[in-house]
């Protein structure tokens, strides 16, 4: 096969860096629209959650039963071997996207506003953090398809808060590469549900292809969001990020049993450590963006 990028672990010049944060910031207005700062949202990416909301779907077959959900989906009370497959996927769903929540709410309070942010890195990230609660409106929406409408969206608990309060506080060179490494496993996290969806939603192919549209926004975001931040890491800790993919991804989902029955993380992994563009599908690579240096020629 005829590869066409790069691995996204490949090095790049500081001269290349800074043409790809500016390129990234012009994508990135284009891509998301206005910004509206009171409400953490951008105005395409609402318009799209507002189609979706205009036009709705639902289960042909209700769940049989939610009261699982709702007992399982802060925290895994019972045994998850005997849970069916919906509901452990939707469990499933709504953990990753609160951690992602508790992560950018403390991030949103910590950097800098549009109004202060002076850099082009700072305002690309203010961007960012809108597009992520973008995600996760679209995740709540998600559950809501499925007839989960009592969703509370909770914090984890004060030790775990205080920890993520933190993040954005710790120089960039220390948190840069870890952040990175999150949004790769985003991705691969995406790319597993979007597959799940077809195996789990077999029957209810309307709700399928629900959230197969819903879940490519956000990807396509994602992927986006994997380049640009490689492009504020160095060659040298991009190799240490690559490094981090295993340990990172086991520590995260040690915490979700559910993603461990539904999910071949051995392969998240290694999806993770491979990870060029070369496998994306086109209507996702003609949206999102790519750095210079991982394209070849
Ligand atoms: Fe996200
Ligand atoms: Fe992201």
């Amino acid at each position: 096969m005829n590869s066409k990028y790069r691995s996204v672990f490949s090095a790049a010049t500081d001269q290349q860096r800074q043409e790809n944060f500016e390129n990234y910031w012009e994508f990135t207005q284009h891509h998301g629209g206005e910004l509206f700062e009171d409400d953490k949202d951008l105005s395409i990416k609402r318009a799209r959650l507002q189609e979706f909301m205009a036009n709705p779907v639902q289960l042909r077959t209700p769940l049989a039963n939610p009261n699982a959900f709702y007992r399982n989906y802060i925290e895994m009370k019972d045994d998850p071997k005997s849970l069916d497959r919906m509901t452990l996927m939707l469990t499933a769903m709504y953990k990753f996207a609160r951690h992602e929540w508790v992560g950018i709410k403390a991030a949103w309070d910590a950097i800098p506003n549009m109004k202060n942010a002076h850099t082009i890195e700072d305002k690309i990230s203010r961007v960012h953090l809108a597009e992520e609660f973008c995600h996760v409106r679209l995740f709540d929406q998600m559950l809501k398809i499925c007839g989960l409408s009592q969703v509370e969206w909770v914090p984890l608990n004060p030790v775990v808060e205080k920890i993520y309060e933190q993040f954005p506080k710790i120089p960039g060179f220390i948190m840069n590469t870890p952040a990175f490494v999150t949004e790769l496993m985003g991705v691969t996290f995406y790319f597993h549900l979007h597959r799940l969806f077809d195996d789990v939603l077999a029957n209810e192919p309307e709700v399928r292809n629900r959230l197969k549209a819903m879940l490519e926004e956000i990807t396509i975001d994602e992927v986006a969001h994997v380049g640009q931040r490689r492009n504020f890491i160095s060659s040298f800790d991009v190799q240490i990020a690559k490094a981090l993919v295993r340990p990172f991804y086991t520590l995260f989902f040690s915490d979700i049993p559910e993603v461990w029955q539904l999910f071949d993380v051995e392969q998240m992994i290694k999806d993770g450590e491979a990870f060029d563009y070369n496998q994306i599908p086109d209507r996702i690579i003609e949206e999102t963006w790519i750095p210079s240096y991982c394209r070849v020629g």
